[in-house]
């Protein structure tokens, strides 16, 4: 799986829509699903996409796909909605928690990814390819499958158990009001939903791909991104940076000459600022095409600019791991480390809750849960160096058996 995200208008569904159309050429057997809202893809490809309906078949070996929230997913959201504003209400929550809740995000995140994993799991593509929305949804929606799982997880143990009778008074001692059975269903439900997507997502066979254009205020996004992802356990295995002018021709002068020298000059600093910061991550090139590539043969003409056979064949290029958080053992204890690209000390924050690791980068926080060894220690200490996070642990004492 594929996953293209970028800032608003960068060319996002049109690389998506390229790139999926180029394996599909190459005889993969490919579907592109769009989960923004604004439902570019059908233009992109010039073929009306209907929501209500399943994959539209483009052209041989590609499907094209938009997904909505509201036709994909409504009942079930409902149920239990109307349940979480009732227990907020009663709980005087923790804080931390409470905005975790008023952070769940809405439907659209929710059917995105059970539409996605429904297509994964179906067998019938060799590649699906995804359309995000622009960044900051993208990583909401990214974020969404392990925040959700943990909440949901812990809302299960206690109720589930519980026989009908017992139900007032664990309620009154409890001092929230207890799910009814339909509610509990539907979470119990969405709790696997979750853990599932999340280990397709996080999974080596899944990876993003960024789309950016040469400019500052883009890169510097697309870098802010990397990060996020980076926090949330998800590959980025290429860049690419669309929209490149042409060069000015030698001897031209005049005001047009002028402006287009300029801005080759400002788009070759900027391509030479994404290989840096991407470093060891695959950076294709793509022209600025003299008018928009709508349709199929216009968009495989887009494709075939990348000049990289890799791309063609719809490979993850060098699959890296990086959900895995590894846990080493030291002479003292033990260290947790996490792949944190681009990040410095001073931007990374670290708080330990009970058995959980609770990470923010920015405004984006991560909840990692603890292996069952590191609960029984202390955090002695972190550090961001070379692109990781190292987090320290020394056992406990009064928690190991002698
Ligand atoms: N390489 C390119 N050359 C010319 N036009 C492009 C190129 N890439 C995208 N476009 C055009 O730019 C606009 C925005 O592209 P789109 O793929 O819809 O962006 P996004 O999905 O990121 O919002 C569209 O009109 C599209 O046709
Ligand atoms: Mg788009």
């Amino acid at each position: 799986m594929l996953l293209f995200t970028g800032k608003g208008g960068v060319g996002k569904t049109t690389t998506a829509a390229a790139a999926a159309l180029s394996s599909a050429r190459a005889g993969i057997e490919t579907l592109v699903l769009s989960t923004d809202a604004a439902h570019s893809l059908g233009d992109a490809f010039g073929v009306p996409l209907d929501v209500a309906y399943g994959p539209v078949q483009i052209e041989d070996h590609l499907h094209a796909m938009q997904v909505s929230g509201r036709a994909h997913f409504a009942g079930s959201w409902t149920v239990v909605h109307g349940y979480l504003v009732q227990t907020l209400a009663a709980l005087g929550v923790d804080p931390v928690v409470a905005e975790e809740m008023t952070s769940l995000p809405g439907a659209e995140e929710i059917a995105a990814l059970l539409e996605l994993r429904t297509q994964v799991e179906s067998g019938s593509w060799d590649l699906v390819v995804v359309d995000c929305a622009p960044t900051a949804e993208t990583l909401r929606m990214l974020a969404l499958p392990e925040n959700l799982a943990w909440h949901l997880g812990r809302m299960i143990p206690g109720t589930v158990g519980l026989r009908r009778a017992a139900r007032p008074a664990a309620a009154a001692a409890l001092g929230i009001p207890l799910p009814d059975v339909e509610v509990l269903e539907v979470i119990r439900d969405w709790y696997a939903d979750m853990l599932a997507v999340r280990a397709i997502l996080a999974s080596p066979r899944a990876s993003v791909r960024l789309v950016t254009t040469p400019e500052s205020v883009v890169i510097a996004e697309s870098r802010r991104t990397w990060t996020s992802l980076s926090l949330y356990g998800y590959a980025v295995d290429a860049v690419y940076v669309n929209k490149i002018l042409p060069r000015v021709a030698d001897g031209e002068d005049g005001l047009a000459a002028a402006w287009l020298a300029s801005w080759n000059e400002a788009q070759e600093r900027g391509i030479a600022e994404v290989v840096t910061s991407f470093d060891g991550i695959a950076v294709v090139r793509a022209p600025y095409l003299s008018c928009e590539p709508v349709g199929p043969d216009a968009l495989a003409a887009l494709g075939a600019t990348w000049a990289d056979e890799a791309l063609a064949g719809g490979d993850i290029l060098d699959p890296v791991d990086a959900a895995a958080m590894r846990v080493d053992r030291t002479a003292d204890g033990y260290t947790l480390a996490l792949r944190l690209p681009l990040t410095s000390a001073r931007e990374v924050g670290l708080q330990r809750r009970e058995d959980d690791l609770i990470l923010t980068v920015g405004d984006h926080r991560r909840i990692v849960t603890l292996p069952s060894v590191l609960t029984r220690c202390t955090v002695s200490g972190a550090s961001v160096r070379s692109g990781a996070l190292t987090v320290g642990f020394v056992p406990d004492p009064a928690q190991w058996p002698r």
